[in-house]
C-alpha cells in the first residue's frame, strides 16, 4: 500500500472490542481527535496508522466504512510505558497545568521512544513519494524527526490537540530537548492557541538553541520549521443535519418524558478524565440544591462521563471519587422520581449524544485545561432553534471563539454557581443572541477549515524551503 496522505495517530478511529459473547467488533474510539479526522481522511482518501486499542493483536491493513485503516500492534509493555506511562502519566498531566502529578521514569521513556520508532517505520513504509504525513497529537512527538531521517522526500506536519506547556513546566521534563527536537522533524508544528505556538518557540530557543524570528525556527541543516496556530473544529453541517433529523427530537422529547419533565436539563459530557473538572461542577450543582436556588423537582443534571484510561491509577481514584459524590449527592438531595443527577458511565453513539444535545437546556463544559473541547462545540451546532445556554470554562481552548458563553473559572466554585443560575435563569431572548453568535463561529470555522488550512500552510511551508533565508537579525 502507497499513499499520498498518511494521517499517524495513537489510535483508529476504530477501537477492537470484545462483545459479551466473546466475538471481537469494532467500535469507535473515544475523543475529539478521531472525530476531527475523521471527515478529513474521508475527504483525501489517504491513510490511518494507529492502535487498534487491544495487545499484542495482529492485524492486517483494513477498510472500514470508507476509511483505510493500517492497524499497529502494541504489546502489553508498550501500552504500560508508553501509552498509560509516558503519555498518559507523565506528558498528559504535565501538558495539563499540571491538574495532576506528571511522574518520570526512565523505562516509560525507553517504551515512549520504541513505540514512537515503530510508528515512524510504518508510516515511511507505506507513505507514497512526497507524500504528506500529518502526525497527531502528544503520545507521537519523536514521529517527526525519526520519520525525516528515514524519508527526507515527505512534507511532514504535525498537530498538537492537547495544550502546549509554558517553558517553566515542560522544562521538568529530564527527555525535554528530545521531545523539541522529535517536533523539529516537521515542516509544519500546529497548535490550538496562538500562545502554545509562542511556548514551543521560545522553549527551542532557549533549550535547543536554534535561531527563531516570531513563528519560524531556523534549523543549522537550512531547514524552516514553521509553528502556528490553528484551532480545531467538528463538522458543523454534519452535527447540524443531525439535530433536524426527525428521530433525532422524537429521541430528545423521550429523554425529556424519562427524566420527568424537568422545567431545566442541566447536562455534562466528557471523557472521565481529571481535567475536565467533573467533581468541582458536580459539587456545585449540589451546593446549589443544597442552598435551595434550584429545586429538584424543576432541574436535573445529566453527566456522562465516557470511560477512558482505566488502568491508570489517577483515572480509577477519579471513577471512585466520582461515583461517591453521586451517590452522596442523590441520596442527601433527590426525592423518589428525581434524582439530583442521572449519572452515565458510558460511552454513547452519535445519535444519542444529538438527542442529549437537544434535550439539554444548559450545557455545563468545566475543565480546568483543554485543548479545544469540541463537545461545546457541538452542543452550540446541534442547537438550531438558537436556544439553550453554553457554561463554558475560561481555561478551554474553546473558550477563545465561543465568547458568548457564560464564561467561567472552574476553580472558583460561587462564580461557577453563579454563571449557572445566570444561565438558569435566562431570557429567551438573551438566549438566541448568545446562541446565534456562537453558531455563526462555528459554522464558518468548522473542522474543514481546520484541516483545509493546516494542509495549504504545510504544503506552502516546505515549497518555501528552498527560498529559506535567515532574517538580518534572527533572535
Ligand atoms: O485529544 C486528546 C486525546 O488524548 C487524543 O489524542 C485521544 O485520541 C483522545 O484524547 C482519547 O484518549 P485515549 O486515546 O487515551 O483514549
Amino acid at each position: 500500500m502507497q499513499a499520498d496522505l498518511v494521517i499517524v495517530a495513537n489510535r483508529l478511529p476504530v477501537d477492537r472490542v470484545e462483545m459479551p459473547d466473546g466475538t471481537k467488533a469494532w467500535r469507535r474510539s473515544p475523543g475529539g481527535l478521531v472525530s476531527a479526522l475523521e471527515p478529513v481522511l474521508r475527504a483525501n482518501e489517504g491513510v490511518w496508522i494507529g492502535w487498534p486499542g487491544g495487545t499484542d493483536e495482529d492485524l492486517e491493513p483494513f477498510e472500514d466504512d470508507g476509511l483505510n485503516l493500517l492497524p499497529m500492534t502494541m504489546t502489553a509493555q508498550d501500552i504500560e510505558e508508553h501509552y498509560e506511562g509516558f503519555s498518559n502519566g507523565t506528558l498528559w498531566p504535565l501538558y495539563h497545568d499540571v491538574v495532576a502529578k506528571p511522574e518520570f521514569h526512565r523505562e516509560w521513556w525507553d517504551g515512549y521512544q520504541r513505540v514512537n520508532k515503530r510508528f515512524a517505520e510504518k508510516c515511511a513504509e507505506v507513505a507514497a513519494k512526497g507524500a504528506t504525513v500529518w502526525v497527531q497529537d502528544y503520545q507521537l512527538q519523536l514521529v517527526p524527526q525519526m520519520l525525516r531521517e528515514l524519508r527526507p522526500d515527505l512534507r511532514i506536519g504535525f498537530y498538537l490537540h492537547i495544550p502546549f506547556p509554558p517553558a517553566e513546566l515542560f522544562q521538568q521534563v529530564p527527555w525535554r530537548r528530545q521531545l523539541l527536537e522529535g517536533l523539529l522533524g516537521a515542516d509544519l508544528v500546529g497548535f490550538q492557541l496562538p500562545q502554545a505556538a509562542q511556548n514551543f518557540v521560545r522553549l527551542v530557543r532557549q533549550r535547543v538553541g536554534h535561531k527563531t524570528h516570531r513563528d519560524l525556527v531556523y534549523l543549522p541543516d537550512g531547514r524552516t520549521v514553521h509553528a502556528a496556530a490553528f484551532p480545531i473544529s467538528i463538522d458543523f453541517i454534519g452535527f447540524d443535519e443531525m439535530a433536524h433529523d426527525e428521530s433525532v427530537n422524537q429521541r430528545a422529547k423521550e429523554i425529556r418524558q424519562q427524566l420527568g419533565d424537568p422545567k431545566k436539563i442541566l447536562l455534562g459530557v466528557d471523557r472521565l478524565d481529571y481535567t475536565k473538572g467533573i467533581y468541582a461542577r458536580l459539587r456545585a450543582y449540589g451546593e446549589m440544591l443544597r442552598d435551595t436556588e434550584l429545586d429538584v423537582e424543576d432541574a436535573i443534571f445529566v453527566q456522562v462521563a465516557v470511560p477512558s484510561r482505566e488502568r491508570v491509577e489517577q483515572y480509577r481514584k477519579l471513577r471512585d471519587d466520582i461515583d461517591r459524590l453521586v451517590g452522596h449527592l442523590n441520596g442527601d438531595l433527590g426525592r423518589i422520581g428525581r434524582p439530583a443527577i442521572s449519572y452515565l458511565h458510558t460511552s454513547l453513539p452519535r445519535h444519542e449524544m444529538a438527542a442529549l444535545y437537544r434535550a439539554a437546556d444548559i450545557m455545563v463544559v468545566t475543565p480546568y485545561r483543554d485543548g479545544m473541547n469540541l463537545v461545546a462545540k457541538e452542543y452550540v451546532a446541534c442547537r438550531y432553534d438558537n436556544d439553550g445556554a453554553l457554561v463554558l470554562s475560561e481555561f478551554a481552548g474553546a473558550a477563545e471563539e465561543l465568547r458568548q458563553a457564560w464564561l467561567v473559572n472552574p476553580y472558583d466554585i460561587n462564580g461557577m454557581k453563579a454563571a449557572l443560575l445566570e444561565a438558569y435563569s435566562a431570557e429567551p431572548k438573551e438566549l438566541t443572541r448568545r446562541m446565534r453568535a456562537m453558531r455563526k463561529q462555528v459554522a464558518s470555522k468548522d473542522v474543514r477549515h481546520w484541516a483545509d488550512t493546516f494542509l495549504e500552510v504545510l504544503a506552502a511551508v516546505q515549497s518555501s524551503h528552498t527560498k529559506n533565508v535567515l532574517p538580518p537579525n534572527g533572535s
